[in-house]
């Protein structure tokens, strides 16, 4: 693997390779001194056009963790200020000597492009409605550690509500999930469906009432309102009617259903509950997993040949 752009540059024995990558991470992110020398002389450079709390902190404690260099970019306080063109930001950062890129931007296709004018790696730490692929393998650690198969997610149903039209975790997911065997529903109002979902392999719902009592997952999504250049063809009271979860629908979910939210909660508008009262809430699970998967990714795309067994094993 050379960058890491799309769910779709993994084959699925390439996706259960890597959370079994991760599993060894998370076993290093239970130590007393969570620290392995693994990336030790590398150089990785987190790139983020657009806010985030849970990718670029996760990456970076992620590069930390294997004893990388992390430099951190923010566009708000870099030279595009001035006029730099992203180009020339990219070229910079890798005549400094940068080993591997995470990129986050509005745009799809960005991080594509940023390995048109680098040798270095690129990882798409999410760009516009296209693709977080990082998201959907830390969502499918998740599932399948909960519930405890782990090459699969063969006879699982798994809902995904809300806003999906501007959703690249949704993209991401539905790719992932589908191909790991999971039955997947997308519930949302016409105007938050992609215009097609044509070879998604997915089924729809109109409503969340039509799927809390029956599904293994529950995956919520926030209203992108940053992504919508139109008006919400439904109003917010009929969307939380139809699509938002509340204390009773909650309590109507399986016991051993998983509540899954990729972060960050709107409460009061699809969450109306607080997830810490949901016994089947993985969502701070979920960020926890994130720094193990990430850290299989980069040392995938970095480590090279060197065993993971003998690069894992000491401390730093
Ligand atoms: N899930 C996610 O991408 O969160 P951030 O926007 O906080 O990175």
């Amino acid at each position: 693997m050379n960058h890491l752009l799309s769910t779709r540059d993994l084959s699925v024995d390439e996706i259960v390779q890597l959370l079994e990558l991760a599993d060894h991470m998370a076993e290093i992110n239970s130590r007393a001194v969570p620290k392995v020398p693994a990336l030790r002389g590398k150089t990785i450079a987190s790139v983020f056009f657009e806010d985030s709390t849970r990718t670029r902190l996760s990456f970076e404690t992620a590069a930390k963790r294997l004893s990388a260099e992390v430099m951190t970019f923010s566009a708000s306080t870099s030279s595009v200020n001035k006029g730099e063109s992203l180009r020339d930001t990219i070229e910079t950062l890798t005549a400094m000597g940068v080993h591997a890129f995470v990129v986050r931007h509005k745009s799809s296709g960005v991080p594509k492009q940023v390995t048109q004018w680098t040798n270095a790696a690129v990882v798409n730490a999410g760009d516009g409605w296209h693709q977080h692929p990082t998201q959907a393998m830390l969502d499918a650690y998740t599932i399948t550690r909960n519930f405890g198969d782990k090459e699969s997610m063969a006879g699982r149903t798994i809902a995904i509500v809300g806003d999906i039209k501007h959703s690249r975790v949704a993209r991401s997911n539905v790719d992932v999930f589908t191909r790991m065997g999971a039955t997947v529903v997308l519930v949302a109002p016409d105007a938050l469906l992609p215009s097609s979902i044509e070879g998604w392999n997915v089924t729809t719902a109109s409503s969340i009432d039509e799927v809390v009592g029956h599904v293994d997952v529950l995956y919520m999504l926030r209203m992108q309102r940053e992504r919508m250049d139109e008006s919400l063809v439904i109003s917010m009271k009929e969307y939380t009617d139809l699509y938002a979860l509340t204390q009773d629908r909650a309590a109507r979910l399986a016991p051993h259903a998983l509540l899954m939210h990729p972060g960050p909660i709107n409460r009061g508008v699809e969450m109306q509950v607080d997830p810490s009262e949901v016994p089947g809430s993985r969502i701070l699970q979920q960020v926890a997993n994130g720094i193990s998967v990430r850290m299989a990714v980069l040392f995938s795309l970095l480590g090279g040949e060197i065993s993971p067994a003998i690069t894992l094993g000491g401390d730093a």
